[in-house]
């Protein structure tokens, strides 16, 4: 996390800068354009968490890979230079999300990081350590995010392919569709997944885990902390 913010501080000092010689320029500028891209750069800031919705909503849109612009927040004047300029890092692909400046979510991350050193490095990597049978953990957590992005698609193949699956399970399938954050769909997902791997997908070549219910909800934290990570390092994902 200390890193992150490292970096994020790199990023605003230029921003803070470039919105501080546009407004300027033209006096009739509102200086709304430039907050509201200092809060979706720095979600952990405690000032940021005062608005969930300005915060939420982003994180949906925000994580669209070589998208330059991503922000999807309506600038009352659109300025090529202020959205261009941030678009142009690496942290911009990262989703902004409430949970990652959650204290408990850090904590629970903590411990899934402790339990994948032992559960899961039979089969992948963590912390560049363990098996190399199975891609290493960050780089199926950075494919697990990319996938949140169309699991709607792929629910509505399932509810066509193979309804008794879709129907056992169509309480979590309906919660991950109606929750509009993508880390906390991705949350959802992940412990419909490591309860059992083959909830919604018949071919998932994952054995079943057996996991506590506080190691699934660890493991969770963990292996989201570890795509957002990777999606800010440029990890490749795996086939
Ligand atoms: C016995 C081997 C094995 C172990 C142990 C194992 N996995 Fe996996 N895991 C797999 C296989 C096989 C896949 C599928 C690989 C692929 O799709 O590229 C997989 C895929 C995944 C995925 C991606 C799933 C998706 O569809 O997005 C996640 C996340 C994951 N594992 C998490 C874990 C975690 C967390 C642990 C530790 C509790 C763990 N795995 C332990 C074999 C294992």
């Amino acid at each position: 996390m200390r890193q992150f913010q490292t970096r994020q501080w790199n990023i605003l000092l230029p921003v803070a800068l470039i919105s501080a010689l546009i407004s300027c320029g033209k006096t009739q500028t509102p200086v709304v354009p430039a907050n509201s891209s200092m809060e979706l750069k720095n979600p952990g800031e405690p000032t940021s968490a005062t608005d969930p919705v300005e915060i939420e909503r982003p994180s949906v849109g925000a994580v669209k890979p070589g998208q330059a612009s991503s922000n999807p927040i309506p600038s009352q004047e659109p300025d090529p230079a202020e959205v261009v300029e941030p678009g142009s890092s690496d942290t911009e692909k990262a989703p902004v999300s409430l949970l990652l400046s959650d204290p408990e979510f850090e904590r629970r991350a903590k411990l899934g990081h402790l339990v994948a050193k032992r559960r899961c490095i039979l089969c992948h990597k963590v912390d560049g350590r363990g098996a190399i049978l199975q891609p290493p953990l960050i780089q199926v957590s950075v494919r697990r995010l990319e996938r949140m992005k169309v699991i709607s698609e792929h629910l509505d193949q399932l509810q066509a392919d193979d309804p008794d699956r879709y129907q056992a399970r169509v309480d979590l399938f309906n919660s991950i569709e109606a929750e509009p954050d993508l880390l906390r769909k991705m949350s959802i997902w992940l412990h419909g997944y490591l309860k059992q791997p083959t909830f919604d997908n018949p071919q998932a070549k994952m054995p079943l885990q057996v996991l506590k219910p506080e190691e699934i909800d660890q493991l969770a934290s963990y292996v989201i902390q570890l795509a957002v990570e990777g999606v800010k390092q440029g990890v490749p994902t795996p086939e």
